[in-house]
């Protein structure tokens, strides 16, 4: 029976990206299917969407296979930012390898379109910059980063392999540093990280030398960009990358959140954790010709509302009578 709305099914989608995508396809008139285990995920993220009539929430881990009817899949379940994918890494590598080969397996049973979350990290600390969809990257496979890394690339040759062997239609999306509203405070990522810490007006953590330079894309740029990428003509597999090219070093980053919060807090320097790359920068060009998609948001707007977001929902540290030093009895 042919439906009338496109039948979506977002994996993790009651996490940070997943739910603006949930929320944007609902909007283009969408029956959207929200699986998420809720391990990062929150249903604050989604609680707006409750009681739309073509929006559905599904409690499920993607490491076990599913049975749904869908026509699309996007597939963004996986923790994404180190102090979560660390906490439990060989689940994490399961979540990629195990939730790709169930989400195939779907697709494949139900002849559905299916899109891969993939990240930068397949680039490892790159060799070449900006990076390009042909560099196969530099990435450490026992280290402490590794679960996510190679989960990731795992993820990337399973959609190949399933695409040469079973002629499924898949899209592989390389996804750069992505900030907004709906990131958790406590995650470690850098702009949440930063904009807590200057609301707070504690002191803004920078490892090494703060010299390392990430490109930063705001939310709603990258799921424009998903949108269109699952919108290519079958022959288009990618792996594309999307990320906005504009490269700050975390000093500037952080100067700027500073500037933008009014804050008084001051930068500290602390050693470089593990494989932590030294720069990043998408080439987009590929985005560019085959998807018509380039970034919108500067830096300073899409900072202004992350920092709107966080201002609701952190308080300036004031210091808890329980961590008071106790008093000698
Ligand atoms: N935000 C970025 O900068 C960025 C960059 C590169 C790639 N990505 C990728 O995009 C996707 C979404 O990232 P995000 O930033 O929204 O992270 P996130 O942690 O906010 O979202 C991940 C979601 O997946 C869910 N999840 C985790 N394990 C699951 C499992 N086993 N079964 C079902 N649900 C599970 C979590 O509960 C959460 O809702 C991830 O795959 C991530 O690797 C994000």
């Amino acid at each position: 029976m042919k439906h009338e709305r496109k039948r979506v099914l977002v994996t993790g989608g009651a996490g940070f990206l997943g739910s603006h995508l949930c929320e944007r396809l609902v909007g283009a008139g969408c029956d959207v299917l929200c699986v998420d285990n809720f391990y990062t995920g929150t249903k604050d993220n989604i609680a707006h969407l409750f009681g739309h009539p073509h929006f559905e929430v599904l409690r499920h881990d993607v490491t076990f296979p599913l049975f749904v009817e869908v026509d699309e899949i996007y597939n963004l379940a996986c923790p994404a930012s180190p102090v979560h994918y660390q906490f439990d890494p060989v689940q994490t590598t399961k979540t990629s390898v195990h939730g790709a080969i169930n989400m195939l397996g779907l697709a494949k049973r139900v002849k559905a379109k299916i899109l891969q979350a993939s990240t930068s990290e397949v680039y490892g600390d790159p060799a070449v910059h900006p990076q390009v969809e042909s560099y196969w990257g530099n990435v450490n496979p026992i280290g402490i980063r590794s679960c996510y890394d190679e989960g990731k690339r795992c993820a990337e040759t399973l959609f190949f392999d399933y695409w040469r062997q079973h002629r499924l239609r898949i899209k592989v999306v390389r996804i750069f540093n992505t900030y907004g509203p709906r990131m958790l405070p406590n995650d470690g990522r850098v702009v949440s990280s930063f904009i807590v810490q200057a609301l707070r007006g504690e002191d803004i953590t920078l490892f090494g030398d703060g010299a390392q330079t990430r490109s930063f894309c705001y939310v709603d740029d990258l799921v424009d960009g998903l949108i269109r990428a699952m919108d290519t003509p079958d022959e288009f597999t990618g792996p594309v990358n999307l990320g906005n090219p504009g490269e700050f070093s975390m000093i500037e980053l952080a100067e700027k959140i500073v500037a933008l919060t009014a804050s008084r807090s001051r930068m500290v320097f602390k050693p470089l954790p593990a494989d932590d790359p030294r720069q990043r920068k998408p080439d987009i060009a590929l985005a560019a010709s085959a998807l018509g998609w380039r970034p919108t948001v500067s830096l300073e707007q899409g900072l202004g509302r992350t920092i709107a977001y966080f201002r609701g929902k952190v308080a300036p540290a004031v210091q808890s009578p329980s961590l008071q030093p106790r008093q000698a009895a």
